[in-house]
């Protein structure tokens, strides 16, 4: 595990919700304009609730700039599995951050690829990200950085494996109607952040988040770039975090 690395245990998921809420708020008030990457899933509900609930009148919600983290590939712009909707509905929206301040992946561009080189070069301008704050696939993927992925990556267009194609059938009642393909910011893009924080929960993720933060550096496992780079704040229940402490 790398020295730089913080690792908060909440005991309860209302602990965990709170704690990540206060943790982005404390982040974001300490930088100008943030640019921030916030993630989809089941993991940050909790927090996006929090902040809503504990943080929707702070000041820094009308200058914060987002990007969007991952999104599925080749949805129209108003189907309701696009992360951009589910971010704005659970986030974005209650906490009034200006429809100007978001960079959004266009799941439905002609060419998908030519979507990642705008979002790379829209990163080149006005990034790097102040803070990337994600969650973790069952397979270590971050975003969308699929196991294989090169750490040099920028926003790219993939297919999705199987076993994100699984784990995602819960957000929309089986696997028949996960998308196949997506689209990510890269793992180039994500380790330049100037602040990182990890979101882990249950006994599912307990695993892999070993493997992610003592295990090898390797692309088998994308998460363990995170060994890597500095101002790492990972998140965990105790669920999460047995094999960690
Ligand atoms: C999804 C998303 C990721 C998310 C991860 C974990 O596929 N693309 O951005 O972090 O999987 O999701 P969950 O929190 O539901 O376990």
């Amino acid at each position: 595990m790398s020295s730089g690395m913080r690792i908060i245990v909440a005991e309860d998921e209302q602990e965990f919700n709170l704690r990540a809420a206060s943790l982005v708020v404390e982040t974001l008030e300490s930088l100008n304009n943030p640019l921030v990457t916030f993630p989809t899933g089941m993991t940050p509900l909790g927090m996006y609730r929090a902040l809503v609930a504990e943080y929707r009148d702070r000041p820094l919600w009308r200058t914060l700039r987002f990007v969007s983290l991952d999104e599925y590939a080749g949805l129209p712009p108003d189907d309701p599995r696009l992360f951009s909707l589910w971010v704005a509905k659970e986030c974005l929206d209650p906490l009034s951050v200006p429809l100007e301040n978001r960079m959004c992946f266009v799941s439905n561009a002609s060419d998908i690829d030519a979507e990642a080189r705008r979002m790379n070069e829209w990163l080149l301008i006005h990034g790097p990200l102040d803070l990337a704050v994600v969650g973790i696939g069952s397979n270590g993927h971050i975003a969308f950085n699929e196991p294989g992925t090169a750490f040099e990556s920028g926003a790219h267009a993939l297919a999705l494996t199987p076993e994100s194609i699984r784990s995602n059938a819960r957000y929309w009642g089986g696997e028949d109607h996960v998308p196949r393909h997506g689209i990510t910011l890269g793992l180039a893009n994500l380790a330049a952040a100037r602040h990182t924080i990890v979101l882990a929960s249950g006994a599912g993720k307990s695993d892999i988040l070993a493997r992610a933060l003592t295990g090898p550096v390797t692309v088998d496992v994308p998460a363990s770039y995170l060994q890597t780079i500095s101002n790492v704040s990972i998140l965990a229940d105790k669920a999460a975090a047995q094999y960690i402490i």
